[in-house]
């Protein structure tokens, strides 16, 4: 299977998968691609040869089908049978989800469906909560909404901040989603829970 990875920044979970790609494994990377083209992820990327894409989303100011439609080219090029959202932090129209649907995943730092949007890790501290985690979920148009496919949580410690919290949240993040594209490509739907 081809995986093309959408990354906004540093990309740990990006390089999470690939790494876990190098081995035997049914799918491999053939994209990662950036909304922002100083992500240091596409550095990350290209270190282990793999190829990238960067499409700049501010010249498009408020058409995110503008955006969509230049994003698309390198990843319709590659011809992915998955696509991996993996820290991108834009939100993507119907249409773009549309074209996905059923074959587009995403890794979202929280035991959904509670907290989706952003902050996740100071919501859960501000709440009380005894336990946090990741959910990797199928892309629906709705927001950090779809099928869930897997979830890592960990207890919140009392000492814990947003920052503390957020760090281990992604050491978890970096084993459940590779889990779980592993089964995914294996068109193994199942839930996982680490
Ligand atoms: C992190 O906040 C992570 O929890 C979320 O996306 C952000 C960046 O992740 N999934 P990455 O290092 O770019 O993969």
């Amino acid at each position: 299977k081809r995986v093309a990875i959408l990354i906004s920044g540093g990309g740990s979970n990006m390089l999470a998968l690939a790494r876990d790609m190098q081995g035997d494994h049914p799918a491999r990377p053939v994209l990662v691609a950036s909304n922002d083209p100083d992500a240091a992820g596409l550095a990350r990327a290209a270190a282990l040869g793999i190829a990238t894409a960067a499409v700049d989303h501010r010249p498009f100011a408020g058409d995110r089908a503008a955006f969509e439609a230049e994003l698309l080219r390198p990843i319709l090029a590659v011809e992915p049978d998955i696509l991996c959202l993996a820290g991108f932090m834009r939100v993507l129209t119907a249409g773009f989800v549309r074209r996905f649907e059923g074959r587009m995943l995403n890794i979202h730092p929280s035991l959904l469906p509670k907290y989706k949007g952003l902050h996740t890790h100071s919501r859960a501290i501000a709440a009380g909560d005894a336990e946090a985690g990741c959910t990797v979920h199928e892309v629906t148009a709705a927001l950090d909404d779809g099928p869930i496919l897997g979830q890592a949580r960990l207890a919140i410690r009392p000492q814990d901040t947003p920052d503390t919290l957020a760090r281990r949240v992604l050491e978890l993040e970096h084993r459940l989603y590779p889990a779980v594209l592993r089964r995914f490509a294996q068109g193994d739907r199942g839930r996982l829970d680490l």
